[in-house]
């Protein structure tokens, strides 16, 4: 027994709610082996209260098991989650040009749609560009991970060195996700103190190469954890996605506005599922009301960037892992993402 078989062993030791362990994480501070005694420092960053405990216990199970440690002296240090610098130069990521968030108030408004159509767009607009512009899409949603499915990629991202991943590849589109790392069975409640960590490793420790452009799927919400997200990333701007419903509103609002509070420039709004068109006679159906994301747009003093219509290709694209501007690249919704994505491009230039 001697220190590095410690260190050995704590690589055995999960983060709890995640399949990954504990010395990959960086979160081991000290492992070392002495007269029968291993000691044994952790960093955290977390305002679990239960995690500490957790930890510790797994640590000493698992230290446990060698008969040559008489003695376990596991200290566990715990930091309130940091204040993360906001978005400055200093800590934009090397090689990355622009980095721009999909948000929205709430869950299940086509956010992650949009994240990946607007990718491949991007990339698609970028082939009749002198140099095809290379684009990179990072899922921050841990809650409901999707993006890996709607690009039919979720095998597991290689470790190129010792803390580089590679980011996974789909149609030329670069990503990396909370799912393709996460334990699909652990409780969501083990996943929120890991969230920023892990968030800043997606921008520090992946090799993305050249990007022009970075988009972020960020979870729902307005709250605190999207708030500290929307600060870890050195983000160039957001876009809002929101509903035809007039009750849509208040909350795309209340995100913009904690965008506001970091300096993060809105620019745009995207109103999703704006209308069902008769393929017959063309006749638009607006079926979940109208008028939120103009109205949205007007409250927000930015651009409305576009309406996509509902449309059952872009479920069924998402469900085959194919998104809908590949698979139907002129249907209504594809024209809509077209664009929207060239009208990003003017506000961010
Ligand atoms: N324009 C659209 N037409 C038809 N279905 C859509 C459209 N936008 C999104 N959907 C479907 O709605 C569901 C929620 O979309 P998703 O992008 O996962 O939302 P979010 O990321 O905001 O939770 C998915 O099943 C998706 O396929
Ligand atoms: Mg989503």
């Amino acid at each position: 027994m001697n220190s590095e078989k410690i260190l050995e062993i704590l690589k055995k030791v999960n983060y709890p709610g995640f399949s990954r362990d504990i010395v990959s994480f960086g979160l081991v501070n000290e492992a070392e082996f002495e007269d029968g005694k291993a000691l044994v420092k952790i960093n955290l960053t977390s305002s679990e209260p239960q995690l500490p405990l957790q930890l510790k216990k797994q640590i000493e199970e698992a230290l446990g098991q060698y008969e040559e440690i008489v003695q376990t002296d596991v200290g566990i240090t715990v930091k309130k989650e940091a204040s993360f610098p906001t978005s400055s130069d200093e800590n934009r990521i090397s090689g990355i040009d622009k980095i721009i968030a999909i948000a929205s108030g709430k869950g299940g408004v086509g956010k992650s749609t949009l994240a990946v159509n607007l990718a491949c767009t991007l990339s698609r607009l970028g082939e009749t560009l002198p140099t095809p512009l290379k684009i990179g899409l990072m899922d921050c949603d841990v809650y409901g991970p999707s993006v890996p499915l709607l690009l039919g990629s979720t095998e597991r991202p290689q470790l190129i060195d010792e803390n580089i991943l590679a980011p996974n590849e789909s149609f030329g589109i670069k990503l990396m996700s909370m799912g393709l790392l996460i334990d699909e069975e652990s409780p969501v409640v083990w996943r929120g103190p890991m969230v920023m960590k892990t968030i800043q490793q997606f921008a520090n420790n992946v090799e993305w190469g050249e990007l022009d452009y970075l988009l972020i799927d960020l979870p729902p919400g307005t709250g605190d954890a999207q708030l500290s997200l929307a600060q870890t990333l050195p983000l160039d701007g957001t876009v809002i996605v929101t509903t035809p419903q007039k009750a849509a509103v208040d909350v795309a609002r209340r995100g913009a506005r904690m965008f506001e509070k970091v300096n993060v420039p809105i620019l745009g709004v995207v109103e999703n599922m704006s209308f069902l068109e008769n393929p017959e006679n063309g006749e638009k159906n607006f079926i979940f009301g109208r008028g939120g994301g103009e109205k949205t747009s007007q409250d927000l003093n930015v651009r409305l960037l576009g309406q996509v219509p509902l449309d059952p290709n872009v479920r069924e694209g998402g469900d085959h892992g194919i998104p809908v501007v590949i698979s139907h690249a002129n249907c209504g919704a594809s024209l809509a993402f077209k664009e929207i994505a060239s009208k990003l491009m003017e506000e961010i230039e």
